[in-house]
């Protein structure tokens, strides 16, 4: 067997783990053991890539090459490692944009090596089309990065005519790699290059910080396109299916979280939702009365309960309340109480956000409901107690059509007989609209930061 066809089979073997490895993902009880399998395989394609034959000859520059993936290595580690969980989708997008700068370099580098072999044009194609799209990819994602970070405002940043402007920068993106197709020049390609970087800013400028992790999951595929490009110039099989894989679970990611939002990919991308939301939002509650108790008065009710249904949701996340969140609920199983936790798909910040939370505080797997299921054992339930959560919970989403949320699906916090929200005030949450269910008689409000009170009620349960 040649070396060649040897290391295709092995490319080939990495592109199988990349499978399983997308499978694994599908589960949070598997995706750490899919993530080994992926990180596995790309080493095996890495160390493969440096016994291959380029053009007939052995890879030049090996020094160059480990010293920048030393560089990248003693960079990457430490960061993965030691970031807040809350800082999760900022680290995600920086990542993303280097891989989609990455792919863009590849490209322009391909295209000065091709330009004077003549090549055939749907070659240039692939090439243009990586700095096109690796590039946008890139420069949204530094914009994406900068607003999570707050190093800018996470509102969304419009100005009148905004859409119509980056249509035509667009077109003239577009028209570039026209020109480009049919003169090659070169002068051009780095027009292209700031071109595409002012339309990956100008994409992402008008969404609102919240919508950005839809973003990053979008500017993700983006990057794997790029990386697909780079597959067909490079002539690298492996780059296509790793590139493709990437770009079609990015895609169906987006389009499942926007679902998950009751929202129009459309919608998420240039709506810029969040704009009128005012800082304290929830004028309406004016004039409204709701039943407020305190930590002991839900230490009562839960400890008389026999099934309670958890449903965290962003404030869990921000007053990082997993642990006690935990023990509160093995002290009612250890009385007997049944206790599961409602997860919604879109709760939280990220995909998985309540997953990730919760597995830090070791919840078992077996007690995360998703929605539908959870739905079901709440129609039984004695209490749903909604940790920080509330767009995700808000029975407008299901009976006011004039909501902004109509249509998401929730989780049906209404259905147990009593509610209980840990909140801090009337402030609304992501969506900045005001939800029925905390004026209903049998909601009770406990307000304060979401830790406070936990820790308050898991005293109250332990001492009846
Ligand atoms: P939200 O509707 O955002 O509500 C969060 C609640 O947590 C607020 O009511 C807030 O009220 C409370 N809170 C904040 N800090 C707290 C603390 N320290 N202690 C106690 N409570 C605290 O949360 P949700 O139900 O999880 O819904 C998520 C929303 O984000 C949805 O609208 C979703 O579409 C959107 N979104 C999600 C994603 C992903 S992928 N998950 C991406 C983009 C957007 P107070 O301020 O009164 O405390």
């Amino acid at each position: 067997m040649s070396r060649g066809t040897l290391i295709d089979l092995i490319y080939l073997f990495s592109a199988t783990t990349f499978l399983v490895a997308l499978k694994g993902l599908g589960s949070p009880k598997r995706a750490r053991y899919g993530n080994a399998v992926a990180a596995f395989g790309m080493l095996v394609a890495i160390v493969a890539t440096f016994f291959k034959y380029v053009d007939g000859h052995a890879l030049h520059h090996v020094w160059l090459i480990l010293l920048a993936m030393f560089i990248g290595t003693i960079i990457a580690v430490p960061t993965a490692r030691f970031v807040e969980m809350t800082a999760m989708p900022q680290l995600v997008a920086i990542f993303n944009g280097v891989g989609g700068g990455a792919a863009s370099l590849v490209s322009i580098t391909e295209f000065v090596h091709i330009k004077s072999t003549n090549p055939a044009t749907y070659v240039t194609l692939e090439v243009l089309l990586g700095v096109l799209i690796g590039t946008v990819s890139f420069a949204g994602s530094a914009i994406a990065f900068a607003k999570l970070q707050e190093l800018m405002t996470g509102r969304p940043v419009t100005y009148p005519g905004q859409q119509i402007i980056n249509a035509i920068v667009g077109v003239v993106a577009l028209a570039l790699i026209v020109t480009i197709l049919v003169q090659g020049s070169t002068l051009l390609l780095w027009v292209l290059l700031i071109v595409a970087f002012v339309l990956g800013v100008a994409f992402v400028l008008p969404i609102g910080g919240a919508d950005v992790p839809v973003l990053i999951s979008l500017l993700n595929a983006f990057t794997g396109l790029a990386v697909a490009a780079s597959g067909f110039t490079l002539g690298s099989n492996l780059l296509i299916v790793a590139g493709t894989l990437v770009g079609a679970s990015g895609i169906l990611l987006t389009r499942l979280m926007s679902k998950a939002m009751g929202r129009s990919l459309s919608n998420v991308l240039f709506s810029a939702f969040g704009s009128n939301i005012t800082a304290t939002g929830a004028s309406s509650v004016e004039g409204r009365s709701v039943r407020s108790g305190s930590p002991e008065d839900i230490g009562v009710l839960l400890g008389f309960a026999s099934k309670v249904v958890i449903i965290p949701g962003y404030g869990l996340a921000v007053a990082q309340a997993q642990h006690v969140l935990r023990e509160l609920a093995d002290e009612l199983e250890g009385k007997g109480v049944e206790v599961f936790y409602a997860i919604h798909p879109v709760a939280g910040r990220m995909p998985g956000h309540m997953n990730v939370l919760l597995a830090e505080a070791n919840v078992p797997y077996e007690d995360l409901l998703e929605m539908d299921e959870a739905n079901s054992e709440l129609a039984t339930a004695d209490v749903a107690l909604v940790v920080g959560a509330n767009d995700t919970v808000n029975p407008a989403a299901t009976n006011d059509p004039a909501s902004p949320i109509y249509g998401m699906p929730i989780i049906h916090a209404d259905l147990a007989e009593n509610v209980i929200f840990l909140k801090r005030s009337m402030r609304p949450g992501f969506a900045g609209i005001d939800n029925e269910l905390l004026y209903n008689p049998k909601t009770l409000l406990v307000f304060g930061d979401a830790k406070d009170t936990l820790t308050k009620v898991v005293a109250v349960v332990k001492a009846s």
